[in-house]
């Protein structure tokens, strides 16, 4: 059923800590039902700084001089990933800024069939490479990634405008979401919370289209001030606790509202408080991207601040996380894809409907 607008506002406006409380159980009562308590990891391999884009909230943006560009080599990227199928990790993400040039999607495809040929064909990989053309979309599928992350950042194309240089298309960025789909990706988006000029309503209205659009996945965070971009001066007056709850809201009313799908805890609400990712599980998430790119890189690949883990490497990341995992109660889907159940119903559905 088509979630009810009002009800998505009223849950985004919940505040007072016993009735937050009451929503987060809500919601993890809903994932309990549909999707269960078992955590999937997704190693994260931050490939490259390198960004053509210059998004106007973004620490990474192709406008701000202020650090290292980097790019991971292929051998080093194979290492971690190796690492990542030592750990029985059932999948990886590979994230980047966005690059449409011939070396870098020839990069990408390298790596990809690298993966796939050291781990037997066995870990699942998810990119996460921005804006492409329909043929790379499909030349990385038939390389072996079988899910792909792209967040729409905010489904209203004014706000979405405003957020972007004139350059940068809200309709192209919509109909990648399409083509990734016809591609037969899983497909996940997300948005970012608590944009200057956003509002509740703005809010309900990105969950709706979610549903609309009939995404497998989400991936949703906080938006945090950067002092590197033009929104910089928002840092005053950042309230880093409501943009947690808020966070957390979005993540609960997610849940509630479309059930079945996977929902990130992102690294976002751990720069925001230390147990933000054991919170967003409790508010409803079910999938975690622990970081196993190399420390050294990790200073360099800062989107926005307080960023956790920088000098942490993955042996100390996967330690502390299975503590706090066990912590509230949960387990860890080791050596499984833990592919979106969202998926599978849906891909049944048209098997059916294509059958009749
Ligand atoms: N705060 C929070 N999230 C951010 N992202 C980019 N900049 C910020 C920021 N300042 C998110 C965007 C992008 C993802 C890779 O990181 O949603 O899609
Ligand atoms: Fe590049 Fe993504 Fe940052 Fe935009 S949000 S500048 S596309 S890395
Ligand atoms: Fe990185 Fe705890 S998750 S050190």
């Amino acid at each position: 059923m088509r979630p009810n607008k009002q009800e998505l506002i009223e849950m985004l406006r919940v505040s007072g800590e016993d009735e937050l409380q009451e929503l987060y159980k809500r919601a993890y009562e809903v994932k309990k039902a549909y999707v269960g308590t078992k955590v999937y990891f997704r190693g994260i391999i931050e490939l490259s700084n390198i960004c053509s884009k210059n998004c106007y909230y973004c620490g990474i943006r192709s406008g701000n001089p202020d650090f290292k560009r980097y790019t991971i080599s292929i051998d080093e990227a194979l290492s971690e990933a190796k690492w990542c199928y030592g750990q029985h990790y059932g999948s990886l993400v590979i994230q980047a800024g966005e690059r449409r040039d011939d070396f870098w999607t020839n990069y990408v495809s390298e790596l990809i069939r690298g993966i796939k040929e050291l781990s037997d064909g066995k870990l699942g990989i998810t990119l996460s490479l921005g804006e492409q053309s329909e043929d790379v979309y499909q030349r990385w599928f038939e390389d072996g990634a079988h899910r792909y992350l792209l967040r729409i950042e905010t489904s209203d194309r004014e706000l979405y405008k405003s957020l972007h240089p004139a350059d940068h298309s809200f309709e192209y960025r919509k109909s990648c979401l399409k083509l990734l789909r016809k591609v037969g990706y899983q497909v996940g988006t997300g948005i970012m919370v608590g944009l200057p000029g956003q509002s509740l309503e703005s809010i309900a209205d990105d969950i709706l289209f979610f549903y609309d659009e009939d995404f497998d996945m989400l991936g949703m965070g906080p938006y945090i001030p950067h002092h590197g971009t033009p929104l910089a001066h928002l840092r005053e007056g950042f309230d880093s606790a409501a943009a947690l709850t808020m966070g957390l809201k979005l993540i609960s009313a997610c849940r509630i509202a479309l059930k079945d799908i996977n929902i990130a805890t992102t690294t976002a609400l751990q720069a925001l408080h230390p147990e933000g990712r054991e919170l967003g599980l409790l508010a409803g998430a079910n999938v975690l991207m622990p970081n196993i790119t190399d420390t050294k890189y990790r200073d360099d690949y800062q989107l926005y601040e307080g960023k956790p883990c920088l000098n942490e490497n993955a042996d100390q990341c996967i330690g502390c996380l299975a503590r706090r995992i066990a912590a509230i109660g949960e387990t860890i889907g080791f050596d499984e894809w833990g592919d979106s159940k969202h998926f599978y119903k849906r891909t049944e559905k048209q098997k059916t409907a294509k059958g009749r």
